[in-house]
């Protein structure tokens, strides 16, 4: 276990020797193929030089509008003191922009729907086979497993429609998303490597998965953190009432303004880094603070533990977004703070994140206190990814405050009382082995 930024480095930077691999991505592998996330170094920079142009920042500023979109379509359905499953929201609301950047417009509103709830099964079911990789579990034909293998069965069957109804649609389609980018890539028009149909599907499933659920623990790790500080809250709340003026969602020109909103999410990130625990395993012989490491050793890395590490970050338990606030960070030790990974395996989605992350931050706040129950706790399993998923807290309206005005101690609306919904708790359980 790499314990040191600089030996956390050390193996990120030379993914030559510390190639992907280790129980997780070989279970990953088998359930998502070898796309970009899971593949062994020497296929990787072939399959990032393709992907990597639809995730610039640039074409990032492009999908801001329909990050506002969706999360404006998650939301328009709460109500004053209605309890809200925030966590299949977010997931909701991740699968559906990921699916937006993935396919733009081509699926139909049923499609992407029963997309949605088949990925948000299929995510469920596959952390569950990630930690207990026992396969003979998974073939008894208990409910959970019938409704996973049913899903991840429709799944790839929409994906494959998807993919086979652009070839064939009128003009062949040529919609300007990755899927676009993907099967220009089957017919090599740009002069490139020629990708089979198998990968295409790939590297689909691997972006959807990797891009749903991790932005999905983020948002609801954030949303559970400011309703227990706050005054952290009451911050954002005059943030975004005086750039959100108008109440829409940030375009890509608020977005550089939000800057308390882009430390809440920074520091969420640092308190609960979605993606906790990685590994990697040596291709030779080699060397690491001194220990010999024979070919085929696991390491692991953990970017909660150097998150979390007293002498990298004071305090660290404690959640302080003004340690990202502009001049501070210098304070921060080069490599301590990894979220999202670092050297050429580092997150191919960060810049998309963290812009959906503001976008929907910014939006709930400018319109919604997200309050938790009394007396609910939400506790925290640390397992292939790490943050609350199975997050209820009841949503007030706010209205925006007059820039300057004093925030009242107790911002509910007079009159105002918890409506409890019955939610479904196949969308919102703690998603441990018990669901298996
Ligand atoms: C807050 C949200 C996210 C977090 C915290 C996160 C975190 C990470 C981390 C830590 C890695 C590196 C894993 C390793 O080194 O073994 C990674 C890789 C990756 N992420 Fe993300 N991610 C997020 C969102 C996204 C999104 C939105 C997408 C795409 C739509 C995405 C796609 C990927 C892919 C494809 C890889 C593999 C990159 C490669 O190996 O070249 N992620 N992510």
């Amino acid at each position: 276990m790499a314990c040191h930024p600089d030996l956390v480095h050390q193996v990120l930077r030379d993914p030559r020797t510390f190639d992907k691999g280790g129980p997780l991505y070989d279970r990953l592998r088998m359930l998502l193929g070898d796309g970009v996330g899971t593949c062994r170094h020497q296929d990787h920079r072939r399959q990032r030089r393709l992907l990597q142009p639809d995730f610039r920042k640039a074409r990032v500023a492009d999908q801001v509008g329909l990050m506002g979109e969706e999360v404006e379509a998650v939301c328009r359905a709460w109500r004053a003191g209605q309890v809200v499953d925030v966590s299949a929201t977010m997931l909701d609301l991740s699968t559906r922009v990921v699916s937006r950047v993935l396919f733009s417009d081509s699926l139909d509103t049923a499609t992407a729907a029963e997309m949605r709830e088949c990925l948000a099964t299929v995510v469920r079911g596959m952390f569950v086979r990630t930690v207990m990789p026992v396969d003979a579990l998974f073939r008894v034909p208990t409910p959970a497993n019938r409704r996973y293998r049913h899903a991840s069965d429709r799944l790839r069957a929409i994906v494959d429609a998807a993919i086979t109804q652009r070839r064939q649609g009128t003009s062949h389609d040529e919609r300007d998303d990755l899927l676009g980018t993907l099967l220009a890539a089957t017919r090599a028009d740009g002069g490139g490597t020629v990708i089979t149909d198998q990968e295409v599907h790939g590297q689909v499933m691997t972006l959807m998965f990797a891009g749903a659920e991790s932005t999905a623990l983020c948002l609801s790790s954030a949303l559970e953190l400011l309703g227990r500080h706050p005054e952290e809250e009451r911050r954002l709340h005059s943030e975004v009432d005086a750039v959100l003026d108008s109440g829409q969602p940030p375009g890509p020109d608020e977005l550089p303004r939000l800057v308390h909103t882009r430390c809440v999410l920074t520091e969420t990130l640092r308190h609960r880094p979605p993606g906790w625990l990685f590994t990697r395993v040596t291709t030779r012989e080699t060397e690491l603070a001194g220990h010999r490491l024979p070919q085929g050793t696991t390491v692991m890395f953990s970017p909660y533990l150097l998150h979390h590490d007293p002498t990298l970050f004071p305090d660290p338990d404690r959640f302080l977004p003004d340690r990202w606030l502009p001049g501070q960070t210098v304070s921060v030790p080069p490599g301590a703070m990894i979220p999202f990974g670092a050297g050429s395996r580092k997150c191919i989605g960060e810049t998309l994140a963290l812009a959906e992350a503001t976008v929907a931050v910014a939006f709930i706040a400018r319109h919604w206190r997200l309050r938790h129950l009394p007396g609910h706790t939400e506790r925290l399993r640390p397992a292939a990814s790490l943050g609350p998923r199975g997050l209820v807290m009841v949503s007030e309206p706010r209205t925006r405050r007059p820039v300057g005005t004093p925030p009242r101690a107790d911002s509910r609306p007079p009159g105002t009382t918890v409506v409890p919904v019955v939610h479904n708790s196949r969308t919102a359980g703690g998603h441990d082995v018990r669901d298996a």
